[in-house]
């Protein structure tokens, strides 16, 4: 062990929450997400779970992630998911990764990078106004993809600005969008062999958002995509595959009014056996952890963060109990009766579970486990 702050891995949760989900969405396909490193959990463990657990392929948010997967051994088709740098499209020709386009641009890109006959997915704004072709526009970029010897048109696709929200009637209307532009292009000639437009929450609470295949990130990953479909997501039965594990470093008695970390913020009403454990905001836990009102778990019990989360180093509040140094602490995951996930984690500093372990920075050795 180098150091005394891990993750692991599960690659079993993975691959179950893989096969979850594939059994959902069947006769749909199963794209599984593994961008950004594999949402923090390692591109090639997430890849290699998902693929087990019945993924078709996978896909990425850059041209050196998909890269990444190649040369780890994955073979399986793999979708860059927005256009990249002109200077990139060399490496997704040359690993056959299948790419993203909206513009006469990226085609012409594909071209000067050699690409022949390349699979690409045409991406089609429906109202989330983040990348992809305006319907009125997207006849045109296939018609152009149809003209170059370069690409050949395999997919269309769109993403969902509020799956999450499943009352929100916004996702019907950016499926109705997808389906009129759809149609638009079959008038035209165009058929693309498969249709996507569904991330976690879309491939979960929204079966008409299924089409050919769904894009789900974070739900492989058994954390929740939001709170609007937090039932639908515990009805699956889905696992946290991370879990974020250290050992107390030091340990010391601090007298009653005595104040720690910097800017001294926390003044100890009574006398405290106070334990360090030796991960901070360089490795993602967030400095603001105290003021949130942070726990984390030792000796089977939530012990309050005290003082601000320092670069490399927090500390705890252990009252009375005995503590030493070795005993283990844990973030994230279980530890006696209690738990502690990134999505309870998020929700105390205001944000989404993404966020959490995406954030686990790379100073964290990542193991992976059954
Ligand atoms: C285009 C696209 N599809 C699918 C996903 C997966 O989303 P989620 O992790 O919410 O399932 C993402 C993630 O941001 C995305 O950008």
């Amino acid at each position: 062990m180098n150091r005394w702050a891990w993750a692991e891995v599960s690659v079993g949760a993975i691959e179950h929450n893989a096969r979850v989900l594939a059994g959902l969405v069947a006769p749909a396909q199963l794209w599984a997400v593994v961008k950004a490193n594999g949402y923090g959990h390692g591109a090639l463990c997430a890849a290699r779970g998902a693929l087990a657990g019945g993924a078709s392929g996978l896909c990425v948010a850059l041209v050196q992630e998909g890269v990444e997967l190649r040369e780890g051994g994955i073979d399986a088709p793999v979708l860059v998911l927005s256009e990249q740098p002109a200077d990139a499209l060399r490496g997704a020709v040359q690993h056959g990764l299948e790419v993203t386009v909206y513009s006469t641009a990226a085609i012409d890109a594909l071209a000067a990078a050699g690409a022949h006959d390349h699979p690409v997915h045409l991406k089609i704004d429906t109202g989330m106004h983040r990348v992809g072709v305006a319907p009125g526009d997207a006849v045109a970029v296939a018609d152009a993809i149809a003209a170059s010897p370069a690409v050949r048109l395999t997919g269309a696709f769109t993403h969902l600005a509020v799956a999450d929200e499943p009352t929100d009637p916004f996702t019907q209307e950016q499926l109705h969008r997808f389906d009129a532009v759809v149609g638009l292009l079959a008038d035209a000639g165009h058929h693309p062999r498969v249709l996507h437009a569904a991330n976690s929450a879309g491939a979960i609470a929204h079966p008409a958002a299924r089409y050919g295949a769904v894009r789900p990130g974070i739900a492989v990953y058994g954390l929740l995509p939001g709170h609007g479909v937090a039932a639908q997501v515990a009805a699956l039965g889905l696992r946290p595959a991370l879990s974020l594990y250290a050992r107390v470093s030091h340990v010391k008695r601090v007298g009653a009014g005595e104040r720690i970390s910097y800017g001294l913020r926390h003044t100890f009403a009574r006398g405290a056996t106070v334990a360090t454990v030796p991960v901070g905001y360089a490795d993602g836990v967030a400095r603001r952890s105290f003021a949130a009102g942070a726990s984390v778990l030792i000796g089977g019990r939530p012990r309050p963060v005290v003082g601000v989360v320092t670069m490399d180093q927090l500390m705890v509040d252990c009252g009375d109990d005995a503590v030493a140094v070795g005993d283990p602490v844990v973030l994230i995951g279980r530890q006696g009766e209690h738990e502690l996930t990134a999505d309870h984690w998020a929700d105390l500093l205001g944000t989404i579970g993404y966020e959490i372990v995406c954030g686990i920075s790379s100073r964290v050795e990542r193991i992976t486990v059954p």
